[in-house]
């Protein structure tokens, strides 16, 4: 597939809500205004004018920032577009000065981050 990939592309929220909607039916809008300002940079994939990907990339506003929202449309799933994805995530936060790219995840996309690079570390979660 002629994929091409954007660093900080425009998107409007529907574009992005609809690729949601494939994944997580009835999802709520996303909170754009509220999620930029946090972001260190977003990348998206595109196959011609469909938005086919997108992930985002949350800051602390130093040297770690966290992985968010990774999204491959549904019928453009194992063609490499997620990896793909978390690649250019991972080379923009470093040449923005990240050391540490963080990303949780549920037991079944395990395959997915680790075929990404990423290794095994503990980490804590609390549900408020
Ligand atoms: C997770 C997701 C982004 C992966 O995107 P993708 O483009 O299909 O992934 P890739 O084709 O780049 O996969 C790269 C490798 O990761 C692994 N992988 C990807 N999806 C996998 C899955 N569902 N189960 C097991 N391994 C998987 C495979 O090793 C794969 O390589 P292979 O196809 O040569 O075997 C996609 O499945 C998705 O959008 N899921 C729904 C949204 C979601 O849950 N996001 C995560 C939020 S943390």
């Amino acid at each position: 597939v002629g994929i091409s990939y954007q660093v900080n592309a425009s998107l409007t929220a529907a574009e992005l809500n609809a690729l949601r909607a494939d994944h997580w039916p009835g999802v709520g809008p996303v909170p754009w205004d509220a999620m930029m300002p946090h972001s260190l940079c977003w990348i998206t994939a595109h196959d011609g004018d469909t938005l086919v990907g997108f992930v985002n990339v949350a800051w602390d506003g130093d040297i770690h920032a966290f992985i968010l929202d990774t999204i491959v449309a549904t019928a453009y799933r194992r063609q490499s577009i997620g990896a793909g994805l978390v690649r250019r995530a991972a080379e923009e936060a470093r040449r923005r000065g990240i050391e540490w790219l963080h990303v949780d995840f549920e037991d079944d996309l395990e395959p997915f981050y680790r075929a990404c690079g990423f290794e095994p570390t503990k980490a804590g979660l609390l549900h408020l």
